[in-house]
């Protein structure tokens, strides 16, 4: 038999992806599942950007590039971090990866020592627990309910940092629960990590593009935070582009050598026509990004309503991404007459083989009272799948759990 790595024989597996492979098996038996799992822009790459890159194979672009990026594209993310965000990152404090998720792989490693800390707002994006563990530091959960809209405050970051703590990272807009941080309270969580030596801010700002509540706030801004943040973003989710493979990083320099370093021993520079087309869609044009914006806050509407009849489902109103985040808890230690639904896990699986709606459970995201639904689906399949989860739901009659 074949010894795997204790390394990755400990990773949990992503659960995103695990709940994927099992609507794919049901779907497979001839199930209509509804998959409301994938975190996934449903839209064509904007037609432009397409352009771009038939026009990059066009003109033979096919050798590699340098490892931290296209110069030019590197110098187009720059006034893009000026434009949009009021982020002076110069060109060479750019890094260019294959997918924020390798960003993010990139900074934690470059920072983090075994042992190191890193806090994180909790629910929290799956990956960034498996690449904390990976490197070999700490994950430090900061815990926010539904009941303050899923955000940390000043005196729990406050409370969680200590001698250890290198990282404090989070998403705004926040995966998997839609919560925006409005710039007064970055201005808190910055005036916190501003007051202590030796601690960045890793801000995954993937979601930028898909927020309610008019202009996305950056926490890189603040004065007190100079030389300490690093800036994820990418393509994937503000242009439909997730297949494309293309993450990027505004840092302080040193991290950024340091995130070079990493990438040049592991994948090198990402495709290069991908470059070539990110070159395109940081542009000017951003008419088709806000239409997809528009779409997914008519879904978001949408869907609250249709959840918001279901008796027991506990909702607030996220303001950005494109995932609600609801607390299942009241349905906890009830019955089908069949299966027994002890946790979020339970319920999650009971929504999949019941109403055939494939959802994620909120455990994976540090939240074991939630589960993330992903609206970026069409109307019909969302009416449809709250209607199976309403049926479903309906079924559940409180029993006493052994
Ligand atoms: C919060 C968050 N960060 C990063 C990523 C990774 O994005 P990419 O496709 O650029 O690797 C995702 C993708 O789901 C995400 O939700």
């Amino acid at each position: 038999m074949i010894k795997i790595s204790n390394r990755l024989n400990n990773l949990a597996e992503s659960a995103t992806l695990k709940m994927a492979a099992m609507s794919r098996s049901l779907i497979a038996e001839g199930k209509d599942v509804i998959a409301l799992s994938l975190g996934e822009p449903d839209f064509e790459t904007p037609h432009h950007i397409r352009e771009a890159a038939k026009a990059a194979i066009d003109a033979g672009h096919n050798k590699y590039t340098p490892v931290n990026g296209l110069a030019d594209l590197r110098k187009a993310i720059s006034n893009k971090f000026m434009r949009d965000n009021g982020l002076d990152y110069s060109a060479d404090q750019i890094v260019v990866s294959t997918g924020a998720k390798q960003s993010l792989a990139n900074v934690i490693n470059a920072l983090i020592d075994p042992g190191d800390e890193v806090i994180v707002a909790s629910p929290f994006w799956v990956s960034y627990a498996a690449q904390v563990q990976l490197a070999e530091g700490k994950l430090i959960e900061l815990h926010a309910g539904i009941e303050r809209d899923f955000k940390v405050t000043p005196d729990m970051l406050e409370a969680a940092i200590t001698d250890k703590t290198k990282i404090f990272l989070f998403s705004s807009p926040c995966n998997p629960t839609g919560a925006v941080y409005s710039k007064e309270e970055l201005q808190g969580l910055a005036e916190v990590i501003g007051s202590r030596e030796g601690i960045y801010v890793v801000a995954d700002e993937i979601y930028e593009h898909i927020n309610f509540i008019g202009g996305h706030q950056s926490i890189g801004q603040f004065d007190c935070l100079a030389d300490r943040v690093v800036t994820v973003n990418g393509l994937s989710k503000g242009f439909a582009m997730t297949g494309w493979r293309l993450g990027y990083i505004g840092a302080p320099t040193a991290i950024a050598k340091a995130c070079t370093k990493m990438q040049g021993q592991i994948t090198s520079g990402t495709c290069v026509i991908a470059q070539m087309a990110a070159i395109e869609a940081l542009g000017d044009n951003l008419k088709r990004t806000y239409e997809m914006r528009e779409a997914f806050l008519r879904r978001r509407n949408l869907v609250l309503e249709l959840l918001g009849k279901i008796p027991g489902l506990k909702l607030n109103v996220p303001e950005g991404a494109f995932y609600v985040f609801p607390d299942a808890s009241a349905f906890f230690g009830s019955s089908d007459g069949d299966t027994q639904i002890k946790n979020v896990d339970d319920l999650c699986m009971y929504l999949l083989e019941d109403a055939n709606v494939a959802v994620v459970t909120g455990s994976a995201f540090g939240n074991d009272k939630c589960f993330r639904i992903s609206y970026a689906a069409a109307d019909e399949r969302l009416i449809e799948a709250a209607e199976r989860i309403k049926v479903s739901l309906g079924k559940l009659q409180p029993v006493a759990v052994a």
